[in-house]
């Protein structure tokens, strides 16, 4: 979910919109805003999108130097404007926006109803606000002890806003496994559950710590205090962020923006860190840990979604490069089983956003046994790279689509550079690979343009799919998690259903559903496994498959066979995933564009997921 909030000389209203515009990415199935004018503590919301807020409002008072808003992914209870947010308290004086889980809300609903407290939704965000309100009635508090007084009872995860109508020079906030963000500036504060929303009016902003509280009142310095009320030290970061970053630039969505992007950002990622005329990869936490590293006996690799897609390529490349054995692990998974990890081992986390809820989980977990914890994030100052021992940014700038696409190659990247600088540390990879890949990384960027510039086939190539119910991707070695990966891209932007599979298990379940209506994708390209996966295609051939494949340019023998194919400048073998990741990714945003489907805010979806 996304939280805005804006206290100064300015209307807050329209801050708070365009706030919420530049969070919808976060969550959108209802959004909402509070706002205080004068006495009054006006709640505005509703089902559906910001701009469904924003007919909504159109009619009301919207005025107001102060102001919190959301935008919502429902965890507890439907979406609807009831349990949308804002929630007010009982007596209207108090209005809440809130990210996160509370654990114990049945508990101390209860409570609360056994005392008398009415509710009006279902949500666990309004039990807070209530409680908030009965013990800052119960004991005469103000607003700030209320909060903290009540936050002790309180289990789980949150980023909270609070209004207070007797109060109304004040906005508060508090995180716990939840992010936010305060902007500064002159004799004003904004609050963002991320910095986009912030940008645009100034570059200096406070990352809030977990267990802290924001007390923003007009005229005053930022407070920072904890639950105790002991107060602390706001560090202020001045960030480096710009607003081209995070509009379209002239792409109809940002998915196809940050699919463009991809040769740019991978430059990014890899400057100062790839030296192709020395032949030398440097990456500062290969140096400054260099010991722990070179100790590590065994690898866990903790992420979720495309991030996990990503671990499983790291997988393959530090094993090859490496000769350290990896696990790749679902981080929900991870976290609940008990699972073996020990001092000796080192423990990757992936995350583009920083804040994935079971990744911060398996983090925790895993520093209990004492185990390294390297961070590969994308998000600056987000939650993980501060919970992690060390790391390395991808730096591919704000990604907005919810269907992650330079993350991910930037986090491929990312995982060649570190098992490359990893292996020539430990002696495992000889000169002449070493010095192959790092000068075959510096051409990839050429590369991946040339191979945007058969968008428009891969276009054309998409109407075959408009009216596919199921598409399979098949790959091999570093291909499979491709395929994966790219399955997943066309089920989360088409709600087309898709499977990915190693291409030789295909004959041990998949091969069944194969017909003339099924179309397959093939990922083919001229490496090792060559010949192998072309056996593969002559069987999907032999059962009347639709074959689509990516083949190495050049390549004359699969394109005789397969009905359609996309070409890929040759590359090295463990660098493929960087070229083939993007025509599945065009293919899945233009057969979601086809069948007119909402590619940068898909249904269900979120971009963060901050709740387990
Ligand atoms: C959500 C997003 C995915 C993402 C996953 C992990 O499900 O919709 O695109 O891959 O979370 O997110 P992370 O930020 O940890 O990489």
């Amino acid at each position: 979910c996304g939280i805005v909030g804006y206290i100064g000389s300015r209307d807050a209203y329209p801050i708070l919109i365009k706030g919420l515009k530049r969070l919808e990415y976060r969550g959108y199935d209802s959004a909402g805003v509070a706002l205080i004018n004068n006495d009054d503590l006006n709640v505005y919301k509703t089902k559906g999108k910001v701009a469904d807020l924003e007919s909504f409002c159109e009619a009301k008072n919207i005025s107001g130097h102060v102001g919190i808003a959301h935008t919502r992914w429902a965890t507890h209870g439907e979406p609807s404007s009831v349990n949308a947010h804002p929630h007010y308290s009982e007596s209207k004086n108090l209005a809440i926006i809130h990210n996160g889980i509370i654990e114990n809300y049945a508990e101390i609903k209860n409570n609360l109803i056994a005392k008398g407290v009415k509710f009006r939704s279902d949500t666990d965000t309004e039990v807070l606000v209530q409680l908030i309100e009965y013990v800052q009635v119960k004991k005469n508090l103000d607003t700030l002890t209320a909060v903290q007084v009540a936050l002790h009872q309180v289990i789980g995860a949150y980023a909270i806003a609070l209004l207070d109508k007797r109060e109304p020079n004040q906005i508060i906030a508090a995180r716990k496994q939840s992010p936010l963000v305060v902007g500064i500036g002159e004799n004003e504060f904004f609050l963002g559950s991320d910095a986009s929303p912030i940008i645009e009016f100034t570059d200096k902003v406070v990352y809030l710590e977990d267990g802290s509280i924001a007390v923003m009142r007009l005229g005053e310095e930022l407070k920072v205090v904890n639950i105790l009320n002991r107060e602390l030290n706001p560090l202020v970061h001045t960030i480096d962020m710009n607003l081209g970053q995070i509009e379209k630039c002239g792409y109809p969505h940002f998915m196809l923006k940050e699919i463009f992007e991809q040769p740019e950002c991978l430059k990014n990622c890899m400057r100062g860190r790839i030296n192709a005329d020395v032949d030398k990869v440097t990456l500062s936490a290969v140096i400054d840990y260099k010991e722990r590293l070179l100790a590590a006996k065994r690898i866990i690799i903790v992420a979720c979604g495309t991030s996990w897609h990503a671990g499983l390529i790291g997988k393959q490349l530090i094993e090859t490069f490496c000769r350290i054995p990896v696990d790749v692990e679902y981080a929900s998974e991870f976290r609940y089983r008990n699972p073996v990890v020990t001092k000796d081992d080192l423990v990757i986390a992936m995350s583009q956003s920083g804040e994935t809820a079971d990744t911060l989980a398996a983090i925790e977990l895993a520093k209990r046994s004492g185990a390294l914890i390297y961070g590969i994030c994308n998000a600056v100052g987000s939650s993980i790279p501060r919970a992690t021992d060390t790391g390395s940014y991808i730096h591919v700038g704000p990604e907005i689509g919810v269907a992650s696409t330079k993350a991910f190659t930037g986090q491929v990247i990312v995982l060649v550079m570190l098992s490359l600088a990893l292996a020539k540390e430990k002696g495992t990879i000889d000169d002449q690979t070493y010095n192959d890949v790092v000068k075959e990384l510096s051409l990839i960027p050429d590369k991946m343009k040339e191979v945007l510039e058969q968008n428009d086939k891969i276009a054309d190539l998409s109407r075959i799919f408009t009216y596919a119910h199921n598409v399979i991707y098949l790959g091999r070695g570093y291909s499979y998690p491709v395929a994966l990966e790219g399955a997943l891209k066309l089920k989360e932007i088409s709600y087309i259903h898709a499977e990915g599979y190693p291409a030789a298990e295909m004959k041990h379940g998949p091969i069944a559903l194969v017909d003339s209506d099924m179309p397959v994708v093939v990922i083919a390209t001229h490496n090792a496994m060559y010949e192998k996966v072309l056996s593969n295609i002559q069987e999907i051939k032999a059962r009347k498959g639709r074959v689509i494949a990516l083949v190495t340019k050049g390549d004359e023998t699969i394109s005789r066979i397969a009905d359609e194919v996309i070409e890929l400048p040759k590359t090295l073998e463990c660098l493929e995933p960087l070229l083939a990741t993007i025509p599945l990714q065009l293919l899945a945003y233009h057969i979601a564009v086809c069948k007119d489907k909402n590619v940068d805010q898909p249904r269900n979806l979120a971009k963060s997921v901050t709740v387990e």
